[in-house]
């Protein structure tokens, strides 16, 4: 797909159905990530790739949808690395939900839910105490027809050389 349609096509499924995620779409959705920007390039980010289904109903008691894929991707943060530790997440997170959507799957930005347990969620991870498990990104097929929420109409957030 290309890039303009997958910004347009991307949108947060909640209700995911499971879906053989091959090894090569795994490697280009990871390295769509890997390619973020991020301040002065400190690239403070780590990628965990959850298959083990034991695991996925375990994180599901964050977000139902969890439970129901084959594959989820956390993003972790160094917070030491960097001081834009948060954008630098973030930008890795947007990157990756493109290619998943380019690549024909479906999935959801998952935070909010996730960090409330997020102590929780790291032991179950084995995720060392000094970094951060910030977002769950499962990866699965829409299991109905979902369009991305509604947007501001740019002309009301776009300012013209002046506010
Ligand atoms: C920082 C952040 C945290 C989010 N946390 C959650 C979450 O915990 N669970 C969830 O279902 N969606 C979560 N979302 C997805 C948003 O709800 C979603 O992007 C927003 O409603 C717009 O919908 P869209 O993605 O279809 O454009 C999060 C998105 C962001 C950027």
């Amino acid at each position: 797909m290309e890039l303009f349609d997958a910004l347009v096509q991307r949108a947060s499924v909640r209700k995911l159905k499971p879906v053989e995620v091959t090894g090569a779409d795994l490697q280009r959705i990871l390295d769509a990530g890997r390619r973020a920007p991020s301040g002065q390039n400190f690239q403070p980010f780590d990628f965990l790739v959850i298959r083990d289904p034991d695991t996925l109903r375990e994180l599901s008691r964050a977000q139902a949808c969890i439970g129901d894929v084959t594959l989820a991707v956390a993003l972790v943060a160094d917070p030491e690395k960097s001081r834009w530790w948060l954008e630098d997440i973030a930008a890795a997170t947007a990157n990756m939900l493109l290619a998943i959507t380019a690549l024909g799957y479906a999935s959801v930005w998952i935070e909010g839910t996730l960090l409330r347990q997020e102590a929780e969620h790291k032991r179950l991870l084995g995720i060392p105490e000094n970094l951060r498990l910030m977002i769950l990104l499962p990866i699965g097929q829409a299991a109905e027809a979902v369009a991305q929420a509604p947007k501001r109409a740019l002309e009301d957030m776009v300012h013209r050389d002046r506010w």
